[in-house]
C-alpha cells in the first residue's frame, strides 16, 4: 500500500509525518521555533522565514526515519488552515512542488479535523499495533491554543460541533496565566511544571457556569487569577506561585472535564478522545482517564501540532488530482471541516 507523506506548518511547528494507506504512523517529525519565546508569543513573519528555512530538512527527516523514499508515497497532503496564513502557504507550497514534480494527487486538510483524526492513528506507543486509537463514534475534546471545543465524531470525514469556548481557549488561558506568574512563553508547559509543586486547593478560582448548552468560557479564570496577583503584590505571588499555577490549572482542567462529562451524557456515548495541545497536560490526562468511560488519549507528540494527524485526516479527505490543485490556497480563519 502506497504512503501519505503529510505537512503541517500552520502556526510554529514545521512538521512533516509518513503515514500509510491503513493509518499505519511510520514517522512523524516536528521542528520547534524555539526563536518566539523570546517575544513571549508566535512571531507570524518570523515562523514563516523559519518553516521556509527548516520544511526541507524536516521532509527529509520524516522519510528517512520512516525507511521510505519519494517513489513510495502515493499522496501528499498539508494543512490548508486555519492557522497563520503566511505559515500555511509555506506548507501548502512545498506540498504543492513536491506533488506535482511527481504527478501525486493533494489532500488539503482542515487542522481541527486533523487533531481529530490523530485518533484514527495505528500503530501508536502502547495501542495494541493494528488498532486505531479511537474509531467512531465518540466525542472528542479539541484544546488548543486557537481552539477548544467539543466535537461528536460519528464518521471519519467530518465532525457536529457540541459546544465551544465563546472567549479564550484553554490554551490561551494556559498562556495568558502563565505570563501573569512570570513563566516562560509557551506557558502550558511551564504552568504544568509549577504547579506539580503547588496545592491546587489553595486558590478556589471559578469556573464558569450557567453557560447555554456545552459552551465553555475561560476569560473569568483568567481575570480572577490577575486579580489574585494583583493583590497578592510581586513578592507574594513570587512565594506562592507554584499554589496559585496548581489551583489555576485545576480550575480550567475542572471545566474541560464538567463540559466532557456532560457531552458524554448528552450524546448517550462511553467513548472520549482529546486532541490539541492542551491535551497534553496531565492532570488533564488523568482526569479524563478516571471518568470510566473508554478513553482514547494520544501521545502527547499526536496531540500538539503534528504532520501524522493531518496524514490520517488526509485518508479520508476527497484528493485533488494533479495538476487540480496548483491554484490552491490556504484560509486563516473559519472551520471548513465543519460543513
Ligand atoms: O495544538 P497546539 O500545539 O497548537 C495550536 O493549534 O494552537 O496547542 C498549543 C497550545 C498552547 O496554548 C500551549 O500552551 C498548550 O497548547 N499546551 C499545554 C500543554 N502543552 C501545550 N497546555 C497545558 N498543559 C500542557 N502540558
Ligand atoms: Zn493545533
Amino acid at each position: 500500500m502506497s504512503l501519505i507523506l503529510a505537512l503541517e506548518t500552520s502556526c510554529d511547528d514545521t512538521c512533516a509525518a509518513v503515514v500509510g494507506g491503513d493509518g499505519e504512523l511510520r514517522s512523524n517529525v516536528i521542528s520547534s521555533q524555539g526563536v518566539h519565546d523570546a517575544y513571549g508569543g508566535v512571531v507570524p513573519e518570523i515562523a514563516s522565514r523559519h518553516h521556509l528555512e527548516l520544511v526541507n530538512a524536516v521532509v527529509d527527516d520524516a522519510l528517512r526515519r520512516a525507511d521510505a523514499t519519494l517513489d513510495e508515497i502515493g499522496l501528499v497532503a498539508v494543512t490548508q488552515g486555519p492557522g497563520l496564513v503566511g505559515a500555511l502557504l509555506v506548507g501548502v507550497a512545498t506540498a504543492k512542488g513536491l506533488a506535482a514534480a511527481r504527478g501525486l494527487p493533494l489532500a488539503a486538510v482542515d487542522h481541527l479535523q486533523g487533531h481529530v483524526a490523530a485518533s484514527f492513528l495505528r500503530g501508536v506507543g502502547s495501542h495494541p499495533p493494528a488498532e486505531p486509537i479511537m474509531e467512531p463514534p465518540f466525542v472528542c475534546l479539541i484544546a488548543s491554543g486557537g481552539h477548544t471545543l467539543l466535537a461528536h465524531v460519528e464518521r471519519h470525514d467530518g465532525f457536529d460541533v457540541l459546544g465551544r469556548t465563546l472567549d479564550d481557549a484553554a490554551g490561551e488561558a494556559f498562556d495568558k496565566g502563565a505570563r501573569l506568574l512570570g513563566l516562560p512563553f509557551p506557558g502550558g508547559p511551564a504552568l504544568e511544571r509549577l504547579a506539580r509543586d503547588g496545592d491546587p486547593a489553595a486558590f478556589a478560582f471559578p469556573v464558569a457556569r450557567g453557560l447555554a448548552g456545552l459552551d465553555l468560557s475561560f476569560a473569568g479564570v483568567k481575570t480572577s487569577l490577575l486579580y489574585r496577583v494583583r493583590e497578592l503584590g510581586e513578592d507574594a505571588t513570587r512565594a506562592r506561585a507554584a499554589d496559585l499555577a496548581a489551583s489555576y490549572q485545576r480550575a480550567i482542567v475542572e471545566a474541560l472535564a464538567a463540559r466532557c462529562e456532560q457531552a458524554l451524557e448528552q450524546t448517550g456515548l462511553a467513548r472520549l478522545a482529546i486532541g490539541g495541545g492542551v491535551a497534553a497536560n496531565g492532570p488533564l490526562r488523568e482526569r479524563l482517564g478516571a471518568l470510566g468511560v473508554t478513553v482514547g488519549i494520544p501521545p502527547r507528540e499526536l496531540c500538539t501540532d503534528n504532520a501524522a494527524m493531518i496524514a490520517s485526516a488526509a485518508r479520508y479527505v476527497p484528493a485533488q488530482p494533479f495538476p487540480d490543485y496548483l491554484a490552491l490556497d490556504a484560509y486563516a480563519s473559519g472551520e471548513r471541516a465543519l460543513a
